[in-house]
């Protein structure tokens, strides 16, 4: 594992290569996730607008929150010919095929953002990410020290079978099982949306009796949780205050929820990371240097009274 240093991150890559005299741009192929909540098309903006400004041609491929869609488009990228292909994958698993296929046509694969579940790591270059395991943890750690232990929680978790969802709740597991006292009494996922967290924290204060003996709510990110406060402010319930809610992304929305006091921690995911990936993956084109499998990019929890920058 390699952490990003994040002030001092490496100049980034020049994006002209030379074969013989002539230069060439380098074509890169992005395949992303989808559009749902805050954070995602925030991301997807900033690879594109940092691609702009490093003259990288980007192909970039939203595949709707269908992994179907994900592998047309990496085999597009294939028959095109593209210099490196950048995956955001939908969920970890059904990736060895077409990874393998990327492979056999010499391509490049990184992963950005999530991870996929293969026994063959040579079929990627490196992920370079946030670490969902350390978010979880970290909420996770927030809510004991702020419920000092005592908590019945409800939790919303993302799409299942996504890196986030999967990691976020093993992490966020891992620091409650300390504390005898503190316990997930309801669990379902709200696919990362704002609708779905709505939908999910009505049908909870239904069959909760208005959460009844609940003391906090785990969200795997924030559209979540801002859907769930909807839901309780409808239901006549006080968010962040007779309730301790942590999520993670700290997008905007969330931030005015801390800062109206609706919620009271999130767990930063940094969306303006383009200018990290694209030289790792230059850089790469360039030497062909092996990499970490992983580089991981730094996570920090943040509450109304540590807003940070
Ligand atoms: O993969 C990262 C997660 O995906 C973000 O936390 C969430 O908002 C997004 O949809």
């Amino acid at each position: 594992m390699h952490v990003l240093k994040w002030l001092g991150c490496a100049a980034i890559g020049a994006t002209m290569f030379f074969a013989g005299s002539s230069a060439f741009a380098v074509t890169i192929g992005f395949s992303q996730v989808g559009d749902e909540g805050d954070w995602r098309p925030a991301w997807s903006k900033d690879m594109q607008e940092e691609a702009k400004k490093e003259g990288i041609d980007l192909k970039f491929a939203d595949a709707q929150g269908k992994e179907e869609e994900q592998l047309k488009a990496v085999r597009s990228f294939i028959a095109q010919k593209v210099d490196a292909i950048i995956i955001a994958p939908v969920v970890v698993t059904g990736w060895d095929q077409v990874l393998g296929e990327a492979k056999k046509a010499g391509i490049p694969v990184f992963l950005a953002d999530r991870d996929v579940d293969t026994a063959d790591k040579s079929l990627f270059v490196t992920r370079i990410s946030a670490d969902f395991n350390l978010e979880g943890r970290l909420a996770g750690a927030w809510l004991a020290q702020a419920s000092k232990g005592n908590c019945n929680i409800v939790e919303l978790q993302g799409t299942t079978g996504a890196a986030p969802a999967i990691e976020r709740k093993k992490g966020f597991e891992a620091v409650i099982s300390l504390f005898p006292n503190m316990k997930i009494v309801k669990t379902q996922s709200g696919n990362f949306t704002t609708d779905g967290g709505k939908q999910v924290m009505e049908a909870f204060i239904k069959s909760t009796d208005n959460l009844k003996g609940i003391c906090g709510v785990f969200a795997h990110n924030d559209n979540m949780q801002l859907g769930a406060i909807q839901a309780m402010k409808e239901a006549g319930l006080k968010p962040g205050k007779d309730f301790l809610l942590v999520s993670v992304d700290y997008v905007p929305a969330e931030k005015e929820a801390l800062a109206a006091g609706d919620a009271n921690a999130s767990v930063e995911l940094r969306s303006a990371i383009g200018k990290y990936i694209y030289p790792v993956v230059t850089d790469y084109l360039k030497d062909k240097k092996e990499l970490p499998k992983w580089i991981v990019i730094p996570s920090d929890l943040h509450t109304a009274a540590t807003p940070g920058n």
